[in-house]
């Protein structure tokens, strides 16, 4: 019932013709070379009695199962994949659930309650157009809620156990970014790092710490590492200690953005973005509807001006040459504009634009590169950082299938338009059909959804087996 909706891609059919053509073409030049054209005819025949049998004995296979596969569903699918057995801490309430109760102070700046609820996807959405009988995918997610997101994911996992002496990873669901941003103001700094500190007490005493000194251990936090990697010098922004503690240490840390130097165990993973499917037939609707899209702007830019010097220059740069270019849509956010905090809104410049401008903000990366590329808009980097080395367990290894780069510091940053102009149009539609084909990956599902459903591999799923994999080289 449901494969037989699905589609494949125009690039995975694209790819598949490309398959068939070498198959076909191999094969024939082989059977012109062989000199033994009696035994060539009997394998002929051979050939041919098996293809009917082929045919005739098995039903037809869709022709999915390709390179794309992550936007079809697998064989496996609602099974675990990848040598995965994930066992979940029960952890004291004060490191998760407990902080929750306090959610309007989990935030010095935000009332974090609407956001916290759905685990963590946030308010539903009901002005999305995206049609669909199955329970809605649209929530405006905060963008420092991953770590709530992914432990409801976890926790209604296929791969997880139950059993300690099964497992090869385990998970710490401590919502460590909620509680420092609860304690940003805090000046004296026992008390701010005071739950971090009872945190590895707590985990040191587990006999499943002792047996590999906390290797196969890890977080998942919705912060940047900056907030959790205070320094004694330069000025306090609040952050804590959590991942200067030697414990934390030998365990891995995913969060949204790494410190590229000083983060060897420190893993990216993606920013929430708005969507949240359960099925599979929702996310193929919507990277059907992006390929789809008509895209009147080349390039777009959603942010505000900063104050000061050094990272806030390359955006008043920007903003300076969208306004000046007929081809480029701006979406201005100084003075609380509301459409800002409008995810349709956003959504909408996005995926009318073909490139979206990536700068830099308080810090490297932005969850706005995620919401550009569920938009099917090609990212427009000028910081490494913003992106290559921080998610690169999700993003191709080849930058320019999928993006542009252009240093801030360079000459071509200057001349943005002109430089997006340049590339040829046949380049920027394959570009775009990658970016929407890596949807999937870098999409939080929707955490009830029944994995049987699901058929695709979503950001968790890709995080867990790449995770496995790297303890299985550290253990
Ligand atoms: C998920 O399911 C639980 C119980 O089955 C329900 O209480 C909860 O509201 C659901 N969450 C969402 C976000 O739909
Ligand atoms: C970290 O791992 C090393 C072994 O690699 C071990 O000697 C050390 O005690 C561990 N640290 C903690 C805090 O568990």
């Amino acid at each position: 019932m449901l494969l037989s909706k699905k589609q494949p891609s125009a690039a995975a059919t694209q790819w598949i013709e490309k398959v068939k053509y070498h198959k076909n073409r191999d094969s024939y030049f082989k059977f012109l070379g062989n000199p033994h054209f009696r035994y060539t005819a009997f394998l002929l025949v051979f050939l041919s009695l098996w293809f009917l049998l082929q045919v005739f004995w098995f039903p037809p296979t869709k022709p999915t199962q390709t390179k794309f596969s992550t936007t079809t569903p697998k064989p496996s699918a609602g099974k675990c994949n990848g040598d995965v057995a994930v066992y979940v801490y029960n952890l004291p309430a004060e490191f998760n659930l407990g902080l929750l109760d306090d959610c309007s102070h989990l935030n010095v700046y935000t009332n974090m309650c609407p956001h916290v609820a759905n685990h963590g996807l946030g308010q539903p959405l009901d002005n999305m157009d995206l049609q669909s009988s199955d329970s809605n995918p649209w929530f405006a997610t905060h963008q420092f809620i991953a770590e709530m997101i992914f432990h409801a994911r976890v926790d209604n996992h296929p791969c997880r156990t139950w059993d300690p002496s099964k497992a090869n990873l385990f998970y710490v669901p401590f919502y460590g970014g909620l509680h420092v941003s609860s304690n940003f103001r805090e000046p004296n700094h026992a008390i701010r790092d005071a739950l971090a500190v009872r945190l590895v007490d707590f985990l040191q005493a587990q006999p499943t710490w002792r047996k590999n000194n906390g290797k196969d251990h890890f977080l998942a936090l919705g912060r940047t590492s900056w907030d959790f990697m205070r320094t004694n010098s330069g000025p306090d922004f609040g952050a804590n200690c959590l991942l200067n503690l030697p414990c934390v240490k030998n365990m891995s840390v995913l969060t949204v953005e790494r410190n590229p130097w000083k983060g060897s165990n420190q893993h990216g993973i993606p920013y929430p973005s708005y969507f949240h499917p359960s099925t599979s037939d929702q996310m193929m609707t919507w990277q059907n509807m992006m390929r789809q899209s008509n895209r009147p702007y080349l390039f777009s830019f959603i942010g505000a001006p900063r104050k000061g010097v050094g990272k806030a220059a390359i955006r008043d740069e920007m903003i300076k040459q969208c306004m000046e270019s007929t081809q480029c849509k701006i979406l201005k956010c100084d003075h609380g504009n509301p459409k800002c905090y409008n995810p349709s809104e956003i959504l909408k410049v996005m995926r009318e634009s073909r490139f979206c401008l990536q700068a830099p903000g308080d810090s490297f990366t932005r969850r706005s590169t995620f919401d550009a590329i569920l938009s099917g808009c090609i990212p427009v980097f000028f910081s490494r950082h913003t992106a290559y080395t921080q998610y690169s367990w999700f993003l191709p290894e080849e930058a320019s299938k999928y993006s542009v780069y252009m240093d801030e510091q360079s000459e071509e940053s200057k001349r943005i338009e002109e430089v997006l102009m340049k590339i040829p149009k046949e380049e920027v539609d394959t570009m775009r059909a990658t970016v929407i084909d890596m949807i999937p990956r870098l999409t939080y599902a929707h955490p009830n959804a029944s994995h049987s459903d699901l058929g695709f591999e979503d950001a968790v799923d890709v995080a867990l087996q790449a995770l496995a994999q790297h303890v299985r080289d550290k253990v």
